[in-house]
């Protein structure tokens, strides 16, 4: 999968289907583990990128400290009894805050909160379930997403939550997600995010509350986490199999892209053009963070550009091809962002060297309740 052919076994599995090269999953597992090791920074990834339990296992495996899920039905989708797992997501809404409380039953769950609403369910439901959930205060850190605004309200809500029976006061969470500059330019902008931090710490200790974990992270940052000497952990999720956004934010190589779109050619009636079995139910319409470059990248045409989906037709504009794709001919495309890709498939196609690629279910695939 790393060359620029497609393999002799998946000329034979059916179309559009998503694969993922096993041997970069290692590698792209192995060196986040590898420089975090060095960083002294824990790894916690985020599982809604690849939604599959056998990765999880992999992560775990090469060090991880623990699972990061968006919602709680991945949660349990993507983790054991055991295990340790955070809901980086406010649990509101009593589906959430009771499913997540049962989980506590049997595994050390945490989740992320930025108002006194979240606290108050947790507390029952943790209540009703006799578990203890572990709370992170969700302080926003530039992105404007989630998070309480200032250290002082940060400071408020773990005292609300120190207050209250069946939680505890684990530390606080953040994401530094508006930061996507390439790795050299970031410091500013982490400067900035350090500086929040720091008074949140600052302001907890003098009020005598402990955060032992600072959770922070992203793909963008991950190799830059030891810039951020008060975090002790990272979520990054699509560091595990990359996509055409952390390639053209040069975060990572061509080579690095472990999950591949494989289609099928099934039209050139129009001069210039070919058509393809992957639309947008099967590659997103998630656009590029290049504005000219398309609805993903087909690794044998560089030249050629997805430049319109429906639904089940991707149309790829080949002018600019030497040669050009011809029916019934697979094409392999990288998605832009790889996560909601994911999500679509209810299964991907394992590839290890030297076996035939193997169907694996999507275990947490549609788990966005
Ligand atoms: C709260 C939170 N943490 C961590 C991540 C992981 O970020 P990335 O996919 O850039 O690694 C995300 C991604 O959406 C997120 O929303």
């Amino acid at each position: 999968m790393t060359v620029d052919t497609i393999q002799p076994d998946l000329q034979s599995i059916p179309t559009p289907a998503l694969t993922i090269d096993a041997a970069v999953v290692r590698d792209n597992i192995g060196r986040l583990s590898e420089y975090a090791r060095r960083a002294g920074v824990g790894v916690r990834p985020h599982t809604k990128t690849h939604k599959l339990r056998h990765i999880a296992r992999m992560q775990l495996e090469a060090g991880a400290i623990g699972l990061t899920a968006a919602k709680v039905s991945e949660a349990a989708a993507i983790s054991d009894s055991g295990e340790d797992v955070l809901l980086a997501y406010p649990p509101i809404g009593r589906h959430r805050a009771e499913q997540l409380a049962e989980l506590a039953k049997d595994r050390t769950v945490r989740a992320a909160v930025d108002s006194e609403a979240a606290v108050e369910m947790m507390a029952d439901a943790a209540l009703q379930t006799g578990a203890t959930v572990g709370l992170l205060v969700d302080v926003n850190v530039g992105m404007d997403r989630t998070g309480v605004p200032t250290p002082a309200d940060a400071l408020r809500l773990a005292q609300a939550i120190d207050r209250s029976k069946g939680l505890r006061v684990d530390g606080i969470m953040i994401y530094p997600g508006h930061i996507y500059d390439p790795p050299t330019k970031q410091m500013t902008a982490i400067g900035a995010v350090n500086a929040i931090v720091e008074e949140t710490l600052e302001l907890w200790q003098r009020a005598g509350l402990e955060a032992s974990i600072v959770s922070g992270g992203s793909t963008p940052t991950a190799y830059q986490s030891h810039l951020m000497p008060r975090v002790t952990e990272i979520r990054a999720g699509a560091y595990v199999f990359n996509d055409m956004n952390t390639v053209r934010c040069s975060y990572c190589a061509i080579e690095n892209c472990a999950a591949r779109v494989v289609a099928t050619v099934v039209s050139d009636a129009i001069s210039g053009q070919v058509v393809i079995d992957a639309g947008s139910k099967s590659l997103t319409r998630d656009p590029s963070s290049d504005p000219n470059a398309g609805f993903g990248y087909v690794v044998e045409f560089p030249e050629a550009r997805i430049s319109k989906l429906s639904e089940e037709h991707g149309q790829i504009d080949v002018s600019a091809c030497s040669t050009r794709p011809r029916i019934g001919e697979r094409l392999t495309v990288i998605p832009n962002h790889v996560c909601p890709c994911v999500n679509l498939h209810d299964s991907v196609w394992w590839i290890e060297a030297n076996e035939a690629p193997r169907e694996v279910r999507v275990d947490a695939r549609g788990k966005v309740q």
